[in-house]
């Protein structure tokens, strides 16, 4: 089985009206066309489904939900994706937007079997906070899936990561949460958010953070900087494992070679 990951699209119908975005954002380095890109890409592939952790939208608005939706029917239509909320994924527009129900605190959680693999979504976006947070009732309802093991494993997708190198941005969870995930059959986390592409154990699962498909960034003591530094991860889940492979979309890479299968002799 093999599927994609990407997070942090922030599609913007029209990039000019925020100072910011409007600076980082020409005609090359639009993040729209990079999500193209990748799904152009893809086409040659044969996934079976795709994630997206997070921050679909960068402004949250409902045209801008339009554009995700209308770019991925356009380039990639035979692949399903299942997607969490980001922190700029505005709640009740991306109700709207995506077509999704919310539980009974108003967050988007789901649970899908796909060819016998489970995907579990969280939401831990919140309205007046960057970092991330999961409720109680998340957790609750965590457990009750997580029960029995499904026949291939678990995916968990949530836009925040669960593990972080500095202080105050890991997302703030309730007491047994951990537990939760280390006594369960999750295969990987698989988040977004910090725009960096990185791997860490929590609860002893392997958390994914892929590479945003808008931009990159990197983080100094006083300053964020922000890059033209773009990509995403491709998995498989074979009887050896889940692999997952990191790709950049942005630079450019360019081939400069290759070997005809199976190799002969030793090059
Ligand atoms: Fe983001």
């Amino acid at each position: 089985m093999k599927f994609l990951h990407l997070s942090d699209t922030h599609v913007r119908v029209d990039y000019q009206g925020n100072a910011l975005t409007s600076k980082m954002f020409n005609q090359e380095s639009n993040p729209v066309l990079r999500l193209r890109q990748l799904l152009e890409d893809a086409k040659k592939e044969d996934f079976d489904f795709a994630l997206v952790t997070g921050d679909l939208a960068h402004e949250g608005e409902l045209a801008d939900y339009e554009l995700f939706k209308q770019t991925w029917q356009e380039l990639l239509p035979e692949v399903p994706y299942y997607f969490c909320r980001g922190n700029h994924d505005r709640r009740e527009v991306f109700f709207e937007a995506m077509a999704v129900q919310g539980n009974e605190n108003d967050e988007y959680i789901a649970c899908d079997v796909v060819n016998g693999l489970r995907i579990i979504r969280l939401d831990s976006a919140q309205d007046a906070h960057h970092e991330g947070k999961i409720s109680v009732a998340q957790m609750e309802q965590l457990a009750e899936w997580l029960q029995e093991p499904a026949e291939k494993g678990t995916i968990l997708l949530q836009h925040h990561p669960l593990a972080w190198e500095e202080e105050g941005i890991a997302t703030e969870v309730p007491s047994g949460f951990e537990e939760v995930i280390a006594n369960s059959d999750i295969l990987g986390i698989f988040v977004g958010h910090i725009h960096q592409g990185t791997t860490i154990q929590y609860g002893g699962k392997m958390q994914h953070m892929a590479e945003a498909i808008s931009f990159g960034v990197d983080e100094y003591p006083d300053v964020s900087i922000f890059t033209n530094r773009t990509g995403y991860n491709s998995c498989s889940l074979t009887k050896n494992g889940l692999f997952v492979y990191h790709h950049y979309l942005s630079p450019q890479q360019t081939v400069i070679g290759s070997l005809k299968k199976p190799f002969e002799g030793n090059f």
